[in-house]
């Protein structure tokens, strides 16, 4: 995660800017810096992804015991591209985008000729995940215009261009991510961004049974443990401090009250962390968590909810049969 250095480039047939260092690495370094200092300590969930944490989600999502991701490209299979927009003279802008698999589906179903008429600008906070998705894109759709923007989307919402028609896509249920208020004003700002003829299309992973949601979350060969852990590398590579991560245990359980997934890191013993950026050691006592995710689940009375937050209509919401996933689609009236 490159936060010092602006640049733009060349990738494949597509260009890359990264917006990062618009927030800056002192901000960065301070937010990482609260969270260890906060109790209970945190990390954001949004350093997941270094190239090593992304090739770890990549291989999460062909788990068996994950379900969300084939079932999110399942739905995306059997959804005509005309019941989610329009695709003359459209700008597709993918927040979070990691990986291209699921937008591809929908691109598939682009008529001939029509592509070119598109421009897809994939938005992630991850640089290595952007440039395979853009050079992968660049030869199985050749006459697609595509601008990746490496950025924190969540602080970063005025990149987006706003001349053309637009489908914001935010996929893969990382709203979840979000705490439920913060879900609700991100999508009031999108909403903002949006008019009358613009789509919304948002992945939501659904309320179920607990037994299967924590399955999710504890896979048998331990790479969500691996996933989780490396979060521990990353902050070592932005504030220089020397974690180990295996001195700390994978926790994952579902929070009834709050209906989410939680990931936790537990420490085996009494750690003490060192920084130049902070004149005192973190201490992390033996059994203490930090807590690095939230995965929210929800429901169809919550895709409605969020939608009348931000003065948006639920067009249609898609789901799988066995109802674990959904795609909502919203739209804006006036
Ligand atoms: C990428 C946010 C959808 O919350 O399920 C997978 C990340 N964490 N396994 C999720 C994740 C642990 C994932 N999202």
């Amino acid at each position: 995660m490159d936060y010092s250095e602006n640049y733009f480039f060349e990738c494949g047939s597509g260009t890359i800017v990264n917006c990062l260092p618009e927030i800056g690495r002192q901000t960065v370094v301070a937010e990482i810096l609260a969270g260890l200092r906060a109790l209970p300590k945190r990390i954001s969930s949004k350093f997941f992804y270094d190239r090593p944490g992304s090739e770890l989600f990549q291989k999460i999502t062909r788990l068996d015991e994950y379900y969300p991701s084939r079932t999110e490209k399942a739905i995306f299979e059997q959804l005509p591209l005309e019941a989610v927009t329009d695709c003359r003279d459209l700008d597709i802008i993918e927040l979070g985008s990691g990986d291209h698999s699921k937008i591809s589906l929908l691109l598939k179903k682009v008529p001939p000729g029509r592509l070119s008429g598109i421009r897809y600008f994939p938005v992630d906070i991850s640089r290595p995940a952007l440039e395979s998705s853009i050079r992968e894109l660049g030869r199985a759709f050749p006459e697609l215009e595509v601008q990746g923007i490496v950025a924190d989307y969540f602080h970063q919402m005025h990149l987006v261009p706003g001349d053309r028609r637009k489908l914001f896509c935010f996929l893969g249920s990382t709203i979840g991510n979000l705490e439920r208020d913060e879900a609700n004003a991100f999508v009031r700002d999108i909403g903002g961004t949006m008019e009358p003829g613009d789509a919304f299309l948002t992945g939501f992973d659904r309320v179920k049974d607990t037994a299967v949601l924590e399955r999710a979350y504890n896979d048998a060969g331990g790479l969500t443990a691996r996933f989780n852990r490396n979060v521990l590398n990353v902050v070592n590579g932005l504030i220089e401090s020397d974690f180990n991560p295996l001195d700390f245990e994978h926790r994952a359980f579902y929070n009834r009250a709050r209906r989410r997934i939680e990931m936790h890191l537990e420490a085996t013993r009494d750690i003490r962390v060192r920084t130049p950026f902070a004149r005192e050691e973190i201490l992390v006592g033996k059994g203490e968590r930090i807590h690095t995710e939230n995965s929210h689940k929800f429901d169809d009375a919550d895709i409605q909810t969020i939608a009348e937050k931000a003065g948006l209509a639920v067009r249609n919401i898609f789901s799988d049969q066995k109802e674990l996933f959904s795609l909502a689609l919203y739209g804006k009236d006036r």
